[in-house]
């Protein structure tokens, strides 16, 4: 569990955010126990930024890791009242790891533990299809 939050903090210091400074970090750990980290990328056009958590998710889906198979995500940033996902990556979230349990953690420490059906009450999802 360590490692995990260890990886977000790390990931963190690779945010490409000079437009918010705002330096967000991620990590999640799949169901082999492997790490995969993401930090948000800024864009000179904002709205092509991407968080964290949607780089993380999104590089091991695309190497491989079957959707619903995650076991948890930690989310990193240097606030002190922790930083929780942002409204778009909740809805990723819950279509690639599900009900997963959601880690908030700042580099004092400090966490806080969620599971994604608190954060995203009521979720639109394929079942609705
Ligand atoms: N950000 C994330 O990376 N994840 C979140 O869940 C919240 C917001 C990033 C996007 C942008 O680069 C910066 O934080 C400020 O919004």
């Amino acid at each position: 569990m360590e490692t995990l939050l260890e990886a977000a903090l790390k990931a963190r210091s690779f945010a490409q955010a000079p437009f918010s400074k705002f330096q967000v970090g991620a990590a999640i750990e799949d169901s082999d126990g492997k790490i995969w980290t993401g930090c948000n990328v800024e864009n000179a056009s904002y709205g092509l930024t991407i968080c964290a958590e949607r780089v993380a998710v999104f590089k091991a889906i695309s190497e491989g890791v079957k959707p619903r198979t995650f076991k948890r995500i930690a989310i990193a940033a240097d606030t002190d009242k922790l930083t929780p996902p942002c409204g778009a990556c909740r809805q990723i979230l819950w279509e690639f790891l599900g009900n997963a349990e959601v880690i908030l953690v700042n580099p004092r420490g400090a966490t806080a533990r969620y599971q994604m059906i608190d954060l995203l009450p009521e979720p639109f999802d394929a079942s609705f299809i």
